[in-house]
């Protein structure tokens, strides 16, 4: 049913944890699981990730999604990061179970939170990021769970 990688990065997780200070911390959940994520990030002068934590509260979908997604922001740069949407976090997952998709939102909608969060506090604005949902039961719909 899961993935090798899913099975991996849910039994160990990379990059848990808080960052003090961070640059940008977001926070998203979904109302119709209870399930919480929680993103920091630490983002240097010229824009770059260096440094991301999470904490999740949740399914097993949502930890390696979480997971996953702090590995592929790493590095990158604000603009950079938008790319790692869902489906880039899912696919280098190697899949998740249809019914599984929308823990992967959670992880998505965090990284923008933490954005979001990072662009207020620098009064910047990060070009194609809208300002994101805090609970993605509103996004999912009436997707069964
Ligand atoms: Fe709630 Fe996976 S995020 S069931």
């Amino acid at each position: 049913m899961y993935s090798e990688k899913v099975i991996d990065h849910f039994t160990n997780p990379r990059n848990v944890g808080e960052i003090e200070n961070a640059s940008g911390i977001g926070t998203v959940g979904n109302a119709k699981c209870g399930d919480i994520m929680r993103m920091y990030l630490d983002i240097d002068e010229q824009g770059v990730i260096k440094d991301v934590k999470f904490k999740t509260f949740g399914c097993g979908a949502a930890v390696a999604t979480s997971s996953m997604a702090t590995e592929l922001v790493k590095g990158k740069t604000v603009q950079e990061a938008l790319t790692v949407t869902n489906k880039a976090v899912m696919e280098a997952l190697d899949g998740l179970p249809p019914v599984k998709v929308h823990c992967s939102l959670l992880a998505e909608e965090a990284i923008h939170a933490a954005l979001w969060d990072y662009a207020e506090k620098s009064h910047i604005v990060i070009k194609g990021l809208e300002k994101p949902s805090d609970d993605i039961a509103e996004i999912v719909g009436d997707e069964e769970y």
